[in-house]
């Protein structure tokens, strides 16, 4: 049998999303409301491991007051990287070369040093696949999925995902004009990993010419094809929106970095299908990288209330004696669901849904 819950933590891992704030906010209160005491680690795990770096060591308490007015903030009030996991620690090794070290075990000293009960991982599927394993290692733990990029499975939607869309695609409204004005082809390069959710979704609702997506390999003469169609048509502008892992048939994602310790970071097949459009086309064309813009602002309503429910979910989860689960989306409810089932899972979308159906139904090229 499970002791009580007295003291919980919370962390956030990962790259920030709009909506983290209003979890944490959900959780102190709803953590508060039942006599709980709740800690924040500073960014992820690093309060923990770095205690000396902070001046309020790294762990801070959570109150009502330190909650106050967050839910429409973006950001986390808490910090969070995408460099500190503790099973796979860069650190320096004699000659000075980075490696991996695991450093699990010293997570899990702090929490009984701390006399922290449980742990609430708000993350993607790395920060949630490191709170997998320290519930295989016996802390009690529920996740909260987190991500712009909406490539988690077993939720319908994760909370972040609708403000980057909405924000995307009134970039993709401002860039028509100029288009237009200027008798170019615009590319717009949006974030989303090995994901098209973001690139599909704004595309479709800001009536793209071409989308490109890492689910459906593109051939550029095909998306030259597109553009040229509408010269012939009299509709001599263009808009073209890439995913940041879209990829030519028979080739591979662009990469900007590797590093020790961190997932690649994709970008840059925004500035190669706009040269490429330009050479075969004659036209001009311009590259937009979104980038973090996608990733910042205040949440909509949409992500606010699931940010909210997601938050109060997982404190009702640890309070009916839950571990090792996610909290995920099942309209019209939330569920848990095991952490282990969504491990290693990436939610891409499937090419034959009703999204990539509409937008072929409205003549918008895939470059297939
Ligand atoms: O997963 C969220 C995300 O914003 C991805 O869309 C993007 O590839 C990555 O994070 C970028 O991370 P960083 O903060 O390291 O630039």
């Amino acid at each position: 049998m499970t002791h009580s819950i007295q003291r919980i933590a919370i962390n956030t891992g990962g790259g920030d999303a709009p909506g983290l704030n209003a979890v944490i906010r959900a959780v102190v209160l709803a953590a508060s409301n039942r006599g709980w005491e709740c800690f924040g680690i500073r960014d992820s795990y690093e309060g923990l491991l770095h205690p000396e770096r902070y001046p309020d060591g790294g762990l801070v308490r959570l109150t009502r007051e330190s909650v106050r007015g967050i839910t429409h903030l973006g950001g986390t009030i808490l910090g969070t990287t995408n460099r500190g996991n503790p099973l796979r620690y860069p650190m320096p090794d004699e000659t000075g070369r980075l490696v991996e070290v695991d450093r699990s075990d010293e997570v899990l000293a702090a929490f009984k040093r701390h006399r922290l009960d449980a742990l609430i991982a708000i993350g993607g599927d790395g920060s949630l696949a490191i709170a997998n394993e320290f519930y295989r290692r016996g802390l009690r733990v529920i996740g909260v999925p987190k991500t712009i990029d909406n490539d988690l499975d077993l939720t319908v939607v994760t909370f972040g995902f609708d403000t980057a869309v909405s924000f995307a695609t009134e970039c993709i409204d401002r860039l028509h004009t100029t288009a237009q004005a200027h008798h170019r082809i615009m590319v717009v390069e949006v974030m989303g990993r090995y994901a098209g959710w973001i690139a599909l979704n704004a595309g479709v609702s800001g009536t793209a010419d071409a989308i490109l997506i890492p689910e459906i390999p593109y051939d550029i003469h095909k998306v030259a094809e597109k553009v040229n169609q509408r010269i012939a048509e009299g509709r001599d502008f263009a808009i073209v929106v890439v995913a940041e892992g879209a990829r030519p048939v028979g080739g591979s994602y662009t990469v900007l970095e590797r590093e020790v310790g961190r997932a690649e970071r994709l970008g840059g097949v925004g500035q190669k299908v706009a040269h490429e459009l330009q050479e075969l086309t004659g036209k001009e064309a311009r590259v937009v990288v979104l980038g973090h813009l996608l990733r910042g602002g205040s949440p909509t309503t949409f992500d606010r209330l699931i940010a909210l429910r997601f938050g109060a979910a997982a404190v009702r989860a640890l309070a009916e004696g839950e571990s090792g689960k996610m909290i995920c989306l099942d309209p019209p409810t939330v569920r848990y669901v095991p952490l282990e089932k969504i491990v290693g899972h990436i939610k891409a979308v499937p090419v034959d849904c009703d999204t990539i159906l509409t937008a072929r139904d409205l003549g918008i090229s895939f470059g297939d």
